[in-house]
């Protein structure tokens, strides 16, 4: 394990500092930070930008102001809410933590790390993050942000995720978090790597720690952290319908799980091309890249479905906005109205 170049507690006083004159303050999860609200908004912030989520945020918060209107709310109304933002699994996890809380805690927010890391969904990271900006209390906190930064900071070297380094990052957090201030702290390593310690183009000069860090005092700021060897993912075909009738489409209810889990979507077959008939006409094609794989999506039409499926259900086509979609799929019916 690394030693660490300047003591805790002159990181944590610097940190803090820094915060108060140059970290955010007007982020709306930072108005009554409750544990609720914070919960919500660190799930949302989970791979997407603040400017992304702020608008997710009101509108979340307008409907659902409560972990016990949250819990008592259906799995439409939650995932209409959630539409765009992806990675759907966030949205059925909060729904089934607010259901956690009430049902299972009295509605009692638990406030310690490892009670918070019974709720669904609730990994280390949001346990802490909780514990930090709900109740300003001990929480570390590793997300990439601070991956970055920390990597840099002790000349971390070795790829982030993997057990070997995140096992160090853990360890540097724990270390180096306070015991009171946790609010400001937490913020500020969040805001220093989003603004200071940026991936590209850091700005080592704004930087509280540029004399101690590893880093930058060894000239390898553009080599820390390492980067992650580029994966290739493959590319799969997917064959969807396109099933139309007065002004009506036949959209189809998925799985809780998996890759758009919970969403509405245009029925998906798994058949080869091929096997499809003649009866059907290609309508278009579009293509989406997930995490592990790219989608080649074929949209057919056709003119009579078979029997329909419990989880198919018709729409007006000029009312799916507030239905939640897939945004690949919602972007191509759109385009696909007119024509
Ligand atoms: N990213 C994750 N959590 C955040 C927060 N609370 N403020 C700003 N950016 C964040």
């Amino acid at each position: 394990m690394k030693q660490s170049p300047l003591p805790p507690k002159t990181f944590q006083d610097r940190l803090i500092q820094w915060q108060q004159t140059h970290g955010r303050h007007d982020l709306p999860w930072q108005q009554n930070p409750t544990p609720y609200r914070v919960l919500v908004s660190e799930i949302m912030l989970q791979q997407t930008q603040v400017a992304t989520v702020i608008p997710y945020f009101e509108r979340w918060m307008n409907s659902f102001p409560t972990v016990e209107r949250l819990a008592a709310a259906s799995e439409d109304d939650v995932m209409s809410h959630w539409q765009g933002l992806g990675y759907y699994s966030r949205a059925r996890n909060l729904r089934k933590a607010a259901q956690y809380i009430v049902h299972e805690c009295g509605g009692q927010f638990p406030d310690q790390v490892d009670t918070l890391l019974k709720i669904p969904g609730v990994g280390r990271y949001t346990a802490g993050a909780i514990a930090s900006f709900a109740y300003n209390t001990y929480g570390p906190i590793v997300d990439g942000n601070v991956k970055r930064l920390f990597c840099r900071f002790f000349g971390i070297e070795g790829v982030p995720g993997t057990t070997q380094v995140d096992k160090q990052l853990w360890h540097h957090a724990e270390q180096f978090t306070p015991q009171q201030h946790n609010r400001a702290f937490a913020q500020g390593l969040l805001d220093m790597g989003a603004t200071v310690c940026k991936p590209k183009n850091p700005v080592c000069g704004d930087c509280a720690f540029q004399d101690q860090c590893v880093a930058f005092t060894t000239d390898r700021v553009a080599e820390l952290p390492t980067p992650k060897p580029k994966k290739v993912v493959p590319t799969r075909p997917g064959q969807f319908l396109w099933i139309e009738s007065d002004g009506q489409i036949l959209l189809e209810k998925r799985e809780d799980n998996g890759i758009w889990g919970a969403l509405w979507c245009l029925p998906q077959i798994y058949l080869e091309p091929e096997q499809l008939g003649d009866h059907v006409q290609l309508k278009g094609t579009f293509k989406h890249t997930f995490t592990h794989y790219k989608l080649n999506a074929s949209v057919w039409r056709v003119d009579r479905l078979g029997d329909q499926t419990e989880n198919q259900q018709w729409f007006p086509l000029n009312a799916l906005s507030e239905l939640g979609l897939p945004t690949p799929i919602r972007k191509f019916i759109e385009k696909r109205i007119s024509n």
